[in-house]
């Protein structure tokens, strides 16, 4: 039988998203500047990596307080070893119906086919930019467009249901965005456009630096006749528009403009066996000591249970009705936690 964990503010609890890794082999300057995350930054040792065992044995705890969706995420989580081998292993928790992961796609020409058949459904694939210059600009490394576009074409074959993510940065990439969905307009890929938030301490987030969800609606809908459309799920954090002639759907992710956080039922582990319950929390709950000095899955399942329970973040929310973000506060970076 099937528990339900509700919150402060009588959130479920429903998705828990799992970072495998805090390294990547891009630098995004909006999530990892190479001048902060250069050679000599501490990234996790080998031996705080939660093993895939350890992880599917939280992941079988949360499916049974009610999660049905697993995310995987990094840094990029295509970096870690035979990452396909954790999926197989989470594909036979009970409960769980959706497994997807965020990744920057340079990997998936290797790894896809192995994903699909170890039972990885969707994948979301990040990529800013069509033009090689911004493109290799954005992610720091100078990788270039093409190399996304193999990884994307490679899911596809593969059978794998494809999202794009493309964040929008004032001044960067925002002259693209109705090129990017016309790209892959008739692909059946959604591309989801994303509000730069202020996440983290180093990406020197500015206000002036977001192009807001009614800006960038503004913008599509100039060029393609859309209609919204309901959400997929209880909580979905893209509002979705379709093009009523060709029937493309679109999604804008608004955290920064039009909050989510009412109904945010996403729990975050991260690779060091850290629980947050918030994107922008400060502090995690350590699950990897209690995992290793023998706890039982009742004590784990309490520590889960209360950290839900007493949950009170609202982040993006307090922040619009701050007249100033908080970006005072030392918060977790996003290659931490994986977004
Ligand atoms: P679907 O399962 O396809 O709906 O995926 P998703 O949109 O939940 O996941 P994805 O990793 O693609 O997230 C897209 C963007 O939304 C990323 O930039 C995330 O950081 C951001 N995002 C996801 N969940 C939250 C959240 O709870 N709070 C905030 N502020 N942003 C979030
Ligand atoms: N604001 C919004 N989205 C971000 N991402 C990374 N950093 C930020 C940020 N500061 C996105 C990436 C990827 C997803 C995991 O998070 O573009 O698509
Ligand atoms: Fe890597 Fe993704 Fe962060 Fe870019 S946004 S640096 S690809 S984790
Ligand atoms: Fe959830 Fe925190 Fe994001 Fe709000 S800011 S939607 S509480 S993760």
């Amino acid at each position: 039988s099937r528990a339900t964990v509700t919150d402060t503010f009588n959130r479920p609890l429903q998705d828990l998203r799992i970072s495998v890794t805090d390294r990547c082999n891009f630098r995004c300057t909006y999530c990892m500047p190479q001048e902060i995350f250069g050679p000599d930054y501490p990234f996790l040792a080998r031996d705080e990596l939660l093993r895939y065992e350890e992880i599917t044995r939280i992941a079988r705890l949360f499916a049974s307080l009610g999660v049905r969706k697993l995310r995987i995420t990094g840094g990029e989580p295509l970096m870690r070893r035979e990452l396909y081998r954790l999926i197989a292993q989470l594909k036979t928790i009970d409960g769980i119906e959706d497994i997807a992961m965020t990744t920057n796609g340079s990997l998936l020409p290797r790894e896809a086919q192995r994903l699909k058949a170890a039972g990885l459904q969707r994948v979301t694939v990040s990529l800013d930019s069509l033009d090689d210059e911004t493109f290799g600009r954005m992610n720091g490394r100078g990788v270039k467009v093409e190399t996304v576009l193999n990884g994307i074409e490679a899911a596809r074959a593969a059978g794998l249901t494809v999202k794009i993510n493309m964040l929008v940065k004032r001044g960067t990439n925002d002259g693209e965005i109705v090129s990017m969905a016309r790209f892959f307009q008739g692909t059946g890929h959604i591309v989801r456009f994303i509000e730069y938030m202020d996440v983290g301490n180093t990406n020197g987030w500015r206000w002036d630096d977001v192009v807001t969800k009614k800006e960038i609606l503004a913008r599509l809908q100039a060029a393609f006749p859309l209609e919204p459309v309901e959400a997929n799920y209880y909580g979905e954090v893209a509002s979705r528009y379709r093009n009523k002639e060709t029937g493309d759907e679109i999604g804008i992710i608004s955290s920064i403009s039009d909050t989510f956080c009412s109904s945010c039922t996403r729990a975050r582990l991260s690779a060091d066996g850290h629980l947050y319950t918030c994107l922008f929390a400060s502090e995690g709950t350590n699950l990897r000591d209690p995992l290793r000095s023998g706890a039982t899955d009742e004590e784990l399942l309490a520590i889960i249970r209360r950290t839900w329970q007493t949950r009170t973040d609202r982040y993006s929310a307090e922040r619009s009705a701050a007249p100033q973000p908080h970006q005072h506060k030392k918060k977790i970076e996003m290659s931490y936690i994986g977004g």
